[in-house]
């Protein structure tokens, strides 16, 4: 079979290439003034969220090529292959079906999808009896906290989620531990009673070490407060594809919540990964939550290319990272809520794009997936956007705006969405040297000062980003925001040639750590030691 062209050896890469380069130095204030329609025609709406593209760096012709080059990788049929199930996952043989477990039907995946519905109504059981109050420790005490032990996917989403949607909780508090870090763990518990405290054990494979190493530390605490081992089962659940290791740790088989090979961690918090978070939020909005993300998925199977939002929004990133060079993308919720956004991301882009063979295994010649990295506004206002605005680093950037508050302080959420929208139009405009010095004579400074100082005052603007709005923070729009990023990494993935589903560059550190934990605890081991890492052995072992 002859291999895949590589996304550099598309019919219009050349093309797109000098498009961007002809547009490196273009205004984008200048486009959207002599084009009145652009702010509209470049904002798309879809599943309860806005997304305003206007003041990227593109223009109609650019944006007609990227749509091409998506047309040359068979972008079309690949949505479709994602969305029916096909083997995605070619390095290990799987769909990635995160779609079907928010799906309400699923023509042709019968069997799996007869699977998740049983498990959701299992995982609506425990999240009822939990949030209602209706389940009790071994003092008979009701349940008042949950700690979600998992790492990964089986922490960041559930942890961002939970805290979301604060606004939304009952009376269950949520507790996420994910560190080996011992401090995390203990941490945790200094405030929690046992007698009311139930572990949510969250690992797909049950085999991970931070995870493991957690749960038998919480078990030890559980035990200590008196509970016997007849009683584990009132304060442990498992999720996890692994019940024989669930088994083996003492959580019976009625409290395991499934998970399957065929969903990947990073994509798994539809699942009962989440369900910490139906606990804290109740059933109903959990569902909502699952329905706004089935409304996005809708949306990415059947919108045309060119008016598809998570289709636009990997075409944009692609168009950076290759076209004009590129590293990073950062994301900005302006919603505190929202600040765990950029580490759930993270994982999400980072460990499904951080690829450097195509599918097929030949070596890129082009980059991939971008740093992601960002924070919740304002504070970074008042610490990176200074290389926003004036950094010689391009960061095209996301604001995130909820446009209204759950706190009910309206005046200050003003001030907020100031900020936000000053941010994304100073961005663009920037500030020329003319405009540095005039404005400092203004101020009543010598003008042979003023052009000295102008320089620094300068902003080049165009810098690039889109501003991606919802009437409200709410289950259903959040569910559309995490399933919008995940789509936009599967396209930016298709553009690159890539498996966006692996992460076997994660291994091989776990397999270094077993080693080097064996020589920590004075094993003799035939593991080779450079001489650097040896050192700094001895150094951890004359410190104890
Ligand atoms: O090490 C990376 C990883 O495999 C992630 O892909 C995954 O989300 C995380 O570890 C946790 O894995 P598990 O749910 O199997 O404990």
């Amino acid at each position: 079979m002859p291999a895949t062209p590589l996304f550099s050896q598309l019919p219009s890469y050349r093309e797109t290439q000098q498009l961007a380069s002809a547009l490196q130095p273009g205004s984008v204030s200048a486009m959207l003034a002599s084009d009145p329609q652009r702010a509209s025609d470049f904002t798309l709406a879809a599943a309860g969220l806005q997304l305003d593209y206007s003041k990227q760096l593109v223009d109609r012709k650019a944006l007609q090529a990227l749509l091409t080059l998506a047309a040359e990788t068979g972008m079309s049929s690949a949505i479709a292959g994602l969305l029916n199930g096909e083997r995605v996952n070619n390095t290990e043989d799987r769909p990635a079906l995160h779609t079907l477990l928010r799906a309400s039907s699923a023509d042709g995946l019968a069997d799996k999808f007869a699977e998740v519905t049983a498990a959701r109504e299992t995982m609506r059981q425990w999240s009822e009896r939990l949030h209602d109050g209706r389940h009790s420790g071994f003092s008979g005490l009701p349940i008042t906290d949950v700690v979600n032990i998992g790492i990964g996917g089986s922490d960041l989403g559930p942890r961002l989620v939970n805290e979301a949607l604060r606004p939304y909780h009952g009376n269950v508090s949520c507790h996420y531990v994910a560190n080996v870090d011992p401090a995390d763990l203990q941490d945790t518990l200094l405030d929690l009673d046992p007698a009311s405290t139930l572990f949510i054990v969250c690992s797909k494979s049950f085999r991970t070490e931070e995870t493991l190493t957690n749960s038998l530390a919480a078990r030890q605490w559980m035990k200590n407060a008196g509970a016997r081992d007849e009683d584990l089962d009132k304060h442990f659940l498992a999720v996890t594809s692994n019940l024989e290791a669930a088994a083996d740790f003492g959580i019976s088989p009625g409290n395991c919540l499934p998970m399957w090979d065929w969903v990947g961690g990073r994509y798994s918090v539809w699942s009962a990964v989440g369900l910490s978070c139906a606990i804290a939020i109740g059933w109903d909005n959990f569902q909502a939550f699952l329905d706004g993300a089935a409304a996005m998925d809708e949306h990415f199977g059947t919108a045309p290319l060119a008016s598809n939002m998570p289709v636009i929004m990997g075409l944009l990133e692609v168009w950076y990272v290759n076209f004009f060079g590129a590293g990073n993308h950062v994301v900005l919720p302006y919603d505190n809520s929202l600040q765990k956004l950029p580490d759930f991301l993270q994982q999400l882009t980072m460990e499904s794009n951080g690829k450097r063979v195509s599918r097929d295994g030949q070596a890129l010649d082009y980059r991939t997936g971008p740093v992601l990295w960002g924070s919740a506004g304002t504070m970074g206002q008042h610490s990176f956007h200074q290389l926003l605005h004036q950094g010689t680093e391009l960061c095209p950037a996301d604001f995130v705006l909820p446009l209204t508050t759950h706190t009910g302080m309206t005046e200050q959420h003003r001030r907020l969405v100031a900020n936000c929208l000053a941010q994304s139009r100073t961005m663009m405009v920037g500030r020329s040297l003319d405009q540095a010095r005039e404005s400092l004579v203004s101020r009543g400074m010598e003008s042979r000062q003023a052009e000295a100082l102008a320089p620094h005052l300068a902003m080049p603007g165009n810098r690039p980003n889109s501003v991606i709005t919802m009437a409200a923070l709410t289950p259903a729009t959040l569910g559309a925001l995490i399933a919008l990023y995940e789509h936009r990494t599967f396209v930016s993935g298709v553009l690159w040639g890539i498996n966006s589903f692996d992460q076997w560059g994660v291994e091989l550190g776990k397999e270094i750590g077993v080693q080097i934990l064996g020589l920590l605890s004075g094993e003799e081991s035939d593991a080779a030691m450079d001489s650097a890492t040896r050192r700094l052995i001895d150094e951890w072992l004359a410190a104890q």
